[in-house]
């Protein structure tokens, strides 16, 4: 089993310290190759905006072949940790900007089948901040979440019985994450991300012109038959089918009232100089 730990810190300090304890752990549990890798090792400029991610597809990210390189690991992988120290209440720069830069699969998700966990080490009062970004995108991305770990780390030495705590709060999780990664995985989406592909699928319909690579992404999948339930053939009840329906149909709506259907132009540039 291959696992990948993405390190949104710039140096191995704190969090390294704890993803290392983490694999100590999980390696106890099960055999893994547990591979690291740290963001600051990948020279990714800023994104800057151009959506050509989102509207015309991912290699024509002005930052592809780096961006590229980051998720052919995380796709040779079987689970996915990524951990970052908390800054100001979010995730580090780097982090972010990685995210941004992979924020397309959530248009077009591809990690089905992949386990992903979190783990941050920061100071204080900020667990659910530091996680949220994390966690919306890999939940669009299509993997499983597979568990969260936030360690408060001090900048000062911390006693024994202090570390002890740690090392049995690092210790619990590694063999709940052990316990996620031997249980065979049922890919089925709650009731929040079958509305992320209703909601896609119906914003791709009516501007298939700004949306192409989400367009063709649903086409290929057959995925404009209304009898489709989600990107991926799994269980998904008929009653949620029908609620997502309906819900898919009043956003459509809501959509159409919005917009103005002659500024759709074939190149995709229909929200420049708008007010
Ligand atoms: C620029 C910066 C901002 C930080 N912001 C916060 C913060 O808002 N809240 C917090 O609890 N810790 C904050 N910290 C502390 C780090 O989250 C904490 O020391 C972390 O364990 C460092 O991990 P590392 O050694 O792996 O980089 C900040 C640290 C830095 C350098």
């Amino acid at each position: 089993m291959k696992i990948l730990a993405i390190v949104g810190s710039s140096k191995s300090g704190n969090t390294t310290e704890v993803l290392k304890y983490f694999e100590k752990k999980l390696t106890e549990i099960i055999p893994c190759n547990f591979e690291y890798l740290y963001l600051s090792d990948y020279d990714i400029d800023f994104c800057t905006g151009c959506h050509n991610c989102i509207f015309i597809g991912e290699d024509r990210c002005p930052h592809f072949l780096v961006v590229k390189s980051i998720e052919d690991r995380m796709l040779s992988a079987d689970a996915v940790i990524l951990a970052t120290p908390g800054y100001m209440f979010s995730v580090t720069g780097i982090m972010k900007n990685f995210l941004d830069h992979v924020a397309y699969n959530c248009h077009r998700p591809k990690y089905f089948g992949r386990k992903a966990f979190l783990i941050s080490s920061c100071t204080k009062w900020q667990e659910k901040s530091v996680f949220a970004p994390m966690q919306t995108w890999l939940g669009g991305a299509g993997f499983k979440f597979a568990g969260k770990l936030y360690v408060e780390m001090l900048p000062f030495p911390l006693s024994e019985k202090e570390l002890d705590k740690r090392r049995t709060a690092i210790s619990k999780a590694a063999s709940a994450f052990a316990k996620e990664l031997q249980h065979p995985q049922e890919i089925k989406p709650d009731f929040g991300g079958l509305m992320i592909f209703h909601a896609f699928r119906t914003l791709s319909k009516i501007a298939p012109n700004i949306l192409r690579a989400d367009y063709q992404y649903f086409s290929d999948k057959e995925a404009y038959k209304a009898e489709t339930r989600w990107y991926i053939p799994t269980k998904v009840s008929y009653f949620k089918h029908q609620m997502a329906n309906f819900m898919e149909k009043r956003l459509e709506k809501s959509v159409l009232k919005m917009i103005d259907p002659s500024k759709l132009n074939p190149q995709g540039i229909g929200f420049k100089n708008m007010l």
